[in-house]
């Protein structure tokens, strides 16, 4: 026999049972940023290789080792999209977004990266992210984290923490980065072989380690918040007093550097302790250089991704999530004639009852085989159409879940006896 094809490592169908989930969480932050006046916006999933490497950048995890880049018929070098803020500006550029005007933008969909699959941890993943441009102040990163806070409490979430970090304009990392280095090397002995690699292309990462051996080496390192200008320092102390007077708790984290290389200033996380290793839901920050960067004038922006399996895990965990909605009615149908009618008369329903969830049977099989159909399909009650009622015109209406008598009613009376029960027009 051949061998049954399965999903590729690290990605994931979602089933029927799981898409009511997906869909609560989707409807709840469509429902949330449409309120605070973000527009949808939709990218291809794949982009030229370029784009990413010029603004993840290049000496990241994501560009270095977990990128999907594959030669196209033409031997065009792309890469199915590792997040989303890169092909966000992409397009807004592209399109003239961002010519004199601010923008605040949404987008959802899957994610790639070749990392090594774990609870939480997948290769095609999920995002729904916020990006706003135009906008320099605090009071929009602020409105972000508001956004994020907001959709935790509508959609009862709760115990996530918010961690928050300034990284400073590029040339406050340059100085901070060199004096980083120095420290690391008097300590060369006590790198891992990872952070030694790290050093000098990308230092900054070395903090983020997960590695126990190195936490007092990280511990004792340079801070980053000491070498802030003062125009540094003060965005990020108006942006702690805004959410702090909006009622935000927050936690600062010198050590939050974000594995992606265009930030500057804010960056923030919400993390749990409830989802092991992979804690963080929701992560952005400030990339002001990025527009430029790609070829843009100069805008600043800030946004956020949040992690949507990590989230439909905490919700899942916490019982809070629709269950797959059940049929209202399940149509029995017997013989030629009455099966010829019945699609009609299901037509005939749904027009007069747009809210009824209706199974019309489909195909052979003899009135007990329906009636085990109807039971697994949640329905209430099954409407019997057989060659009898077809001559009388009328349907009987027999009830599943309620110790009611079988009724016969005339096929003209059925949509209002229907609303009846169901209570719904
Ligand atoms: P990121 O931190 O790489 O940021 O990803 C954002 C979120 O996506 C993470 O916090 C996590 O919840 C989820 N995520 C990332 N990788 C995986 C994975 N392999 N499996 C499951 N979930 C994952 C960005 O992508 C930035 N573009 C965010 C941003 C938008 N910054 C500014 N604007």
């Amino acid at each position: 026999m051949a061998k049954n094809i399965q999903a590729i490592r690290g990605m994931h169908d979602v089933l029927p049972s799981q898409t009511p989930h997906w869909q609560y969480l989707e409807a709840c932050v469509r429902d949330v940023l449409g309120r605070y006046g973000y527009q949808e916006i939709r990218m291809p999933i794949v982009e030229s290789t370029e784009l990413f490497k010029r603004s993840i950048g290049e000496v990241t995890d994501i560009v270095e080792k977990e990128m999907y880049t594959f030669e196209d018929r033409n031997g065009d070098s792309l890469t199915l999209r590792p997040e989303g803020t890169a092909g966000c500006v992409r397009a807004a550029l592209e399109h003239g977004l961002l010519h004199n005007q601010t923008q605040r933008l949404w987008y959802q969909g899957p994610m790639f990266r070749h990392e090594r699959p774990q609870k939480g941890r997948y290769r095609q993943f999920h995002q729904i992210g916020v990006e706003a441009f135009g906008m320099a102040g605090p009071d929009i990163d602020a409105e972000l984290i508001l956004i994020t806070a907001r959709l935790w409490k509508e959609l009862g979430i709760d115990g996530l923490e918010l961690q928050l970090n300034s990284l400073g304009t590029a040339e406050e990392r340059a100085a901070y980065r060199q004096e980083l280095v120095a420290y690391f090397e008097r300590h060369h002995d006590a790198l891992d072989e990872d952070s030694r690699r790290r050093l000098h292309s990308n230092p900054l990462r070395i903090l983020d380690t997960k590695n126990p051996d190195m936490a007092e080496l990280v511990a004792g390192a340079p801070v980053l918040a000491d070498h802030l200008g003062e125009d540094s320092r003060q965005h990020f102390g108006q942006l702690q007093a805004l959410l702090t007077a909006a009622g935000v708790n927050f936690v600062l984290n010198p050590r939050l550097v974000r594995g992606l290389d265009y930030y500057s200033l804010t960056v923030f996380e919400w993390v749990t302790d409830r989802l092991g290793a992979q804690g963080t839901v929701c992560a952005g920050g400030r990339y002001d250089g990025l527009v430029a960067q790609l070829g843009g004038r100069s805008t600043p922006a800030v946004g956020f991704a949040m992690g949507v399996e990590r989230l439909i895990a905490l919700l899942e965990e916490d019982g809070r999530l629709p269950e797959a909605a059940r049929a209202d009615v399940y149509l029995v149908q017997m013989g030629e004639a009455a099966r010829r009618e019945a699609l009609v008369l299901a037509e005939r329903l749904r027009d007069a009852l747009p809210q009824l969830r209706l199974l019309a049977h489909c195909g052979e099989g003899g009135f007990k085989a329906q009636f085990k159909r109807a039971d697994r399909s949640g329905a209430r009650i099954a409407l019997v159409l057989g060659e009898g009622e077809l001559a009388r015109g009328e349907i009987g209406i027999k009830h599943l879940r309620d110790e009611l008598p079988q009724e016969a009613v005339a096929v003209d009376r059925l949509a209002g006896r229907l609303a009846e029960i169901f209570d719904k027009s």
